[in-house]
């Protein structure tokens, strides 16, 4: 997926080559610039948030577009008014045909990376099985091929940095859009491969159906039974040095949940290729972390796998033993998220890992609770979820943390197992599944994210409704955080 190009440049935002600069207008302020004031004053610029006039102006070199973005009220600009304000501007520039985006950033923090990211991630569209020309429908092709921020601060550093998050972000959404034919496991393997080439500190595993099961991942390997599609247990290691402790990226990649034996209504069911959601973002995000050279040293672990029903398929009260040595009866095949999570985080422990965090599609409850404005937060230790919540807040992927209580955990306690992966009881759900996982993290610091509402469907204006790459820009920041 070829992106734009990114720069950042200091000096006058009047100075730029760009073909269309970019001006914000602010409530309660007199533009300095006239081409811009003339705007205002006609009544064609607004300065509420989201709104974008056109203009021209003699540059010198010749006529040029101005755009003036309303931005609303100074004081509460932060970054996430950046990012919707950029994705204004970004799909006006594209209608127009603008080719160069040059945007005069105002200041405070966050904003070069917000402008950046809003471009770049609203620009973001998955036309690979469109045989049309994009000109024979209504969407219009993005002729957009730079994009500057001109500041009068050095801001190179965040705007590379939220140039290379917001593409693997994009990257990440690629996988969650191509549908489970193509992404299959072996092709996730693939492509963890590919992104480990790029860099010396990155080095890849990857597990087939065999080595999963002579390991005891008889959970994981419970869940892949059903399916003739090789599993993969797919385990990315990130050697970036620094002093912090060794992070363990879990994302869950089951690529189809058809629910197994106890299968899900065929209503919308097409969705469900985006249950390995979690896996791209820890995929991509070990990307972004590597060309970043982020002083961090992470251990990811991608269980992928298809969930089928089939002749050799898992069946509703098959007792199962996980790779840390509890038993588990499986009264659902549907929840087979957290089978297969409870043998990826007990690797990754294994392998190192001192602080977890997990990503996975894994209740529909979690949607009924938050919708898809918040991904749920679970913890057992609230030193760790403090900066997986700063992390998320700094990057405007929001998320609200739910509790953990004894007498939950007692509901995951089964009739002849240890566990059970699901009660009848429907009480819950979404804590429900954070305390079965809780039982495979040897009380290592754990954040579980829970991006069910999340990972599509979210509605904001620089990722619109379908796959949004949810997790990427926080695990890139934990990673950053990481070095201090
Ligand atoms: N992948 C689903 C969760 C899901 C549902 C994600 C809808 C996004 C949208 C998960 O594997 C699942 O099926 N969970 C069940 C668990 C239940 C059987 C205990 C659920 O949430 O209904
Ligand atoms: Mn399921
Ligand atoms: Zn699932």
């Amino acid at each position: 997926m070829p992106s734009i190009a990114v720069s950042a440049r200091r000096g006058a935002p009047e100075e730029t080559d760009a073909d269309t600069r970019v001006v914000a207008l602010f409530e309660g302020e007199v533009p300095s610039d006239p081409t811009v004031r003339a705007l205002a004053d006609a009544g064609e610029a607004k300065h509420a948030h989201g709104k974008v006039a056109v203009g021209h102006e003699d540059s010198g070199a010749g006529r040029r577009r101005v755009l003036v973005a309303g931005l609303g009220k100074r004081e509460v600009l932060d970054h996430e008014k950046a990012r919707v304000a950029a994705a204004s501007v970004a799909s006006r520039a594209r209608d127009l045909g603008a080719r160069s985006l040059s945007w005069a950033a105002p200041e405070g923090a966050g904003i070069p990376e917000g402008l950046v990211e809003g471009t770049i991630l609203s620009l973001y569209s998955f036309r690979r099985f469109k045989s049309s020309t994009p000109s024979e429908d209504e969407d219009t092709e993005s002729t957009l091929t730079s994009l500057e921020i001109a500041s009068n601060q050095d801001v190179a550093e965040p705007v590379e940095r939220a140039r290379v998050s917001a593409d693997a972000q994009n990257a990440a959404r690629d996988l969650q859009n191509l549908p489970s034919n193509v992404a299959t496991p072996a092709f996730l393997a693939e492509r963890a491969i590919e992104v480990a080439a790029e860099s010396d500190a990155l080095t890849v595993e990857v597990l087939g159906r065999e080595e999963i099961e002579s390991m005891g991942m008889e959970a994981f390997a419970a869940v892949a039974r059903g399916a003739d599609t090789e599993p993969k247990l797919i385990v990315l290691r990130y050697e970036g040095g620094g002093s912090g402790p060794v992070l363990g990226f879990v994302g869950k990649a089951v690529t189809f949940d058809t629910g197994g034996i106890s299968i899900k209504p065929s209503a919308k069911m097409q969705e469900m290729k985006f249950d390995m959601s979690g896996g791209a973002a820890v995929i991509e995000s070990l990307g972004a972390i590597a060309r970043l050279g982020l002083a961090a040293r992470i251990v990811a672990v991608v269980p992928a796998t298809e969930n089928m029903p089939s002749g050799h398929a898992m069946k509703p009260g098959d007792i199962v033993t996980a790779k840390n040595g509890k038993t588990i009866e499986i009264n659902n095949t549907d929840a087979e998220g957290r089978l297969v999570l409870a043998d990826a985080l007990a690797y990754c422990v294994e392998q190192g890992a001192e602080r977890l965090i997990d990503l996975a599609t894994l209740t529909g409850a979690i949607i009924i609770a938050l919708g898809s404005t918040y991904a749920g937060l679970f913890s057992n230790d609230d030193a760790w979820y403090g900066e997986v919540e700063a992390a998320c807040l700094a990057t405007g992927e929001l998320g609200w943390r739910l509790p953990l209580h004894p007498e939950y955990l007692e509901l995951t306690k089964g009739q002849y197992a240890d566990l059970t992966n699901a009660s009848d009881q429907r009480k819950a759900s979404s804590i429900y599944a954070a305390e079965f996982l809780r039982q495979f993290v040897d009380d290592k610091p754990w954040v579980h994210v829970d991006i069910a509402g999340t990972a599509w469907g979210l509605g904001r204006p620089y990722v619109g409704s379908g796959a949004s790459g949810y997790g990427v820009r926080t695990l890139v920041e934990l990673a950053r955080r990481a070095g201090g």
